[in-house]
């Protein structure tokens, strides 16, 4: 199985990414890291524990996080994960499941650096916690097989604000340092995919396990609701699942290599993901954006990965 270490905001659709990494075998999810993003980094940290619990995976570390983004204030997206960041599912849990003592940017490197070139780091929040391993140890990506982020957009618009999507958005400046810190093989995975990867009711109603089931409906509800209003679809956007999907399933996705920078100094553009099309500047690709996605490929994947 492949060496995969989670760093999440855990957010509804981090959740169902967590499920999806911890249930399939083709992954060995060695740790989990949390970051502030959808919610605070503690939120997301209790979060994390109560998916564990419920995916009885309690075995697996989970290491806590950047309280903050490198430089820009806190903005958390209540208004689409709800107060608690997984829709008021799972509000009564208490867990048993604690995380361990240390720091998420330290167990990255300790992690990456055990198994020199066979981790897989999979960001589905803020790029906050590789970016303060990297200011620590500038050769880390030597050591790193491949990183495959959720965020940014190439062509269309944003989700936060007309050009930025909300991982890129919360910490633009961490993002920056990813995309210069010269991974081998980093891969995005953008709205340009991400949005095509739509759960629906009906794919609810396939899930056979009936906890997982009862808790994937609970938590989407809302979700799916708000959706409707905005996009008229009745569906949840499962951004976060897909990085983990590609990281079972590369052929899932169809990659171009880019060069890819981020805005950090402007008015109306912070946090867009610039991309190089056409390679007008001329530089060396440094990313591998997802072009197109076999939605239905990925669903399948993800209700079999849940329902083993
Ligand atoms: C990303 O932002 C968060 O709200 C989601 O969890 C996902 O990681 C989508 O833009
Ligand atoms: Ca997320």
């Amino acid at each position: 199985a492949k060496r995969v270490l989670l760093d999440v905001d855990t957010g509804i659709d981090d959740a169902l990414g967590i499920l999806l990494a911890v249930k399939s075998r083709q992954l060995d999810v060695v740790g989990i890291t949390t970051v502030c993003g959808n919610v605070s980094q503690q939120q997301a940290t209790l979060n994390t524990c109560k998916i564990l619990e419920l995916a009885g995976a309690r075995h697996i570390p989970v290491y806590a996080g950047a309280t903050a983004p490198l430089l820009r204030k806190k903005f958390h997206e209540h208004r689409v994960h709800g107060q608690d960041g997984l829709g008021g599912a799972l509000s009564d849990l208490i867990p048993a499941k604690k995380p361990e003592e240390g720091f998420a940017p330290d167990y990255i490197l300790a992690t990456a650096l055990m198994t020199p070139g066979e981790l897989t780091l999979i960001m589905t929040g803020p790029l906050t916690n590789l970016a303060l391993a990297l200011q620590k140890f500038p050769e880390l990506p030597q050591y790193v097989e491949e990183v495959i982020f959720m965020g940014g957009v190439v062509r269309g618009p944003g989700n936060v604000t007309p050009v930025a999507e909300y991982n890129i958005y919360a910490d633009p400046e961490a993002a920056r340092l990813v995309l210069e810190a010269g991974f081998p093989k980093l891969t995005q995975i953008g709205l340009d995919v991400t949005r095509k990867a739509l759960l629906t009711e009906d794919h609810i109603r396939q899930l056979t396990d009936p906890l997982l089931r009862q808790y994937v409906a609970d938590s989407t509800a809302a979700y799916i609701d708000r959706y409707e209003f905005v996009n008229g679809v009745r569906a949840c956007a499962m951004h976060d699942p897909l990085a983990v999907a590609v990281a079972i399933e590369p052929q899932l996705v169809e990659t171009q290599s880019y060069s890819m920078d981020v805005e950090t100094g402007s008015r109306l553009c912070d946090g867009q993901t610039v991309c190089d099309i056409q390679n007008r500047l001329g530089l060396q690709p440094n990313v591998l954006v997802a072009e197109t996605v076999d939605s239905q490929a990925f669903m399948n994947l993800f209700i079999e990965t849940l329902n083993r």
